[in-house]
């Protein structure tokens, strides 16, 4: 029992179209690249089906601009299948069959690339009715009111399932068919090696069409089943242009949000929030629209994420508060660090705890220790920050000479006054001060105060003998002209 079950699941494969370009779109990249919630719309498919098959088990036909998904997809690109030219979805199964074949693979789910939202319920639904059912070419099917652009489900006496015919090439007596294709299929490859060599492209589009399978398997009497989805039809709508792209995102965005407003996030205007499905929330934490968070980022408990707030790739630790309008990009905000209003904290900034960075502060790979404070204006870049240490209004650190960037060391409880420029490679030793406007260039040792900048002269102005007279010594005595 077990060894046959271990033989059945071991001859089940997944195979993504992937291979074309999706000019409606109006991008240049490959469509199944858009993202929707900061993810790439294949991410959401290899996610459905990754669910239901190993990862080993899943191929992918890539084509136009396939350079682009080796490198986002590295994971899966030992099983990318070539398909030079884009002949049609048929054409894109043609190209992977015989890999498919060689690699022991007899059921096989093909999936449309872009159809990101489907269910892996449905998936699995699918497969197991083609399983069970000894069909040659399963699919999904789903009822629409407006079905236009999906190939038509035309059915012939008792129901049984006669072809696909895509709109283009619909009959005008099956102009009022609404059940469609939903470009989800689960083929029995030994049933349909000879149907694929009797595709054609004799359709208004020239292209290979895979649903053509479905029209030459009952024509040869070979079992076709059409599986429809009665709810949740909304989740297998393809995207094709931007109005379907927007609407799946807000789909998925909303299924996010209920998500973590069911798991004790407080979610806020709830409506405005976006959260990628790679975000972790603890429970306890609080965010407030319009705001976004994506990719591998994590809000911990009593964490408080203000309004206007975007976020990528970045922890915010327990109790941290992250104010209005700040940017933050792979970054870390340890417990109870303050954040903005209007702050930018870049790649590998780590504020340690307590420390706060206040508004038009740009943080990139530093380190702000325990309790340091730039409250204003400042840009701290390729540095590390003791704990304690005061950076002032106006503080540079240049860290870029033209060719290389350079490190800044400020030690514990330093105090930097405003407008100072921190001149790279520096260290600053520990409570050393900087008296404000200073251009600093070389180190200062611990406890020594550096300043460097021009002495400050007062000379008596000459003036006219006449204001002089006048005593007129606050004003400027010049004539607006
Ligand atoms: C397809 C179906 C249609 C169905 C609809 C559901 C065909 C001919 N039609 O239409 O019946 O209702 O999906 O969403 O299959 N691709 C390749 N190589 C190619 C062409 C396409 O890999 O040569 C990939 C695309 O990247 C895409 C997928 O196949 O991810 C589907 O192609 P698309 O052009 O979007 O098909 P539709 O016209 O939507
Ligand atoms: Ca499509």
């Amino acid at each position: 029992m077990t060894e046959s079950n271990h033989e059945v699941s071991a001859s089940l494969g997944g195979l993504v179209l992937a291979g074309g370009q999706g000019k409606r779109m109006g991008s240049t990249g490959p469509k199944v690249l858009m993202r929707l919630l900061g993810e790439p719309m294949l991410f959401y498919i290899y996610q459905a089906l990754s669910s239901v098959l190993p990862e080993e088990a899943i191929w992918t036909v890539v084509g136009y601009q396939r350079e682009k998904l080796d490198s986002a997809f590295s994971r899966y690109a030992s099983r990318f299948v070539h398909q030079q030219q884009q002949l049609g979805t048929g054409h894109a199964l043609f190209c992977a069959y015989p890999l498919l074949r060689e690699n022991g693979i007899r059921h096989c789910l093909v999936v449309n690339g872009d159809v990101p939202l489907v269910p892996p319920r449905a998936l699995q639904d699918l497969q197991g009715k083609a399983l069970s059912q000894k069909a040659d070419v399963a699919f999904l099917t789903m009822r629409l009111a407006h079905p236009s652009g999906y190939g038509r489900v035309i059915r012939g006496e008792g129901d049984i399932v006669r072809r696909i015919a895509e709109e283009k090439d619909l009959q005008a007596s099956e102009a009022g068919v609404d059940e469609v294709n939903a470009g989800i299929y689960c083929l029995d490859l030994e049933r349909i090696g000879s149907y694929l060599e009797r595709m054609d492209q004799n359709n208004v589009q020239g292209e290979y069409y895979l649903p053509q399978l479905a029209e030459i398997a009952a024509r040869e009497g070979g079992r076709v089943s059409a599986v429809c989805v009665e709810d949740g039809a909304k989740e297998l709508l393809g995207v094709n242009n931007p109005q379907e792209l927007v609407y799946n995102e807000e789909i998925l965005s909303r299924r996010i949000r209920q998500y973590w407003l069911e798991s004790s996030v407080i979610v806020r205007n709830p409506e405005q929030v976006r959260i990628g499905p790679r975000v972790s929330l603890e429970p306890g934490s609080e965010l407030t629209g319009p705001l976004e968070i994506y990719g591998a980022s994590r809000i911990e408990a009593q964490a408080r994420v203000d309004s206007h707030v975007w976020i990528s790739d970045s922890t915010v630790a327990e109790g941290a508060w992250i104010r209005s309008f700040s940017h933050l990009e792979g970054a870390r905000v340890e417990q109870s660090a303050q954040v903005g209003p209007y702050a930018r904290l870049r790649q590998a900034a780590v504020l340690k705890p307590e420390s706060k960075v206040g508004n038009f502060v740009e943080v990139k790979k530093a380190v702000l220790g325990p309790e340091s404070k730039a409250n204003h204006l400042a840009y701290i870049g390729d540095a590390s920050v003791g704990s304690g240490a005061n950076i002032g209004a106006g503080c540079i650190t240049c860290n870029y000479d033209g060719i290389a960037k350079h490190q800044t060391t400020i030690g514990d409880q330093a105090f930097i006054g405003s407008n100072v420029s921190l001149v790279a490679p520096l260290q600053i030793g520990a409570r050393a001060v900087v008296g404000a406007g200073s251009t600093i260039s070389k180190s200062v040792p611990d406890s020594f105060l550096a300043v460097a900048r021009a002495k400050q002269k007062n000379l008596e102005r000459k003036l006219p003998q006449e204001e002089k007279d006048n005593g007129s010594t606050g004003q400027t005595g010049r004539k607006n002209t």
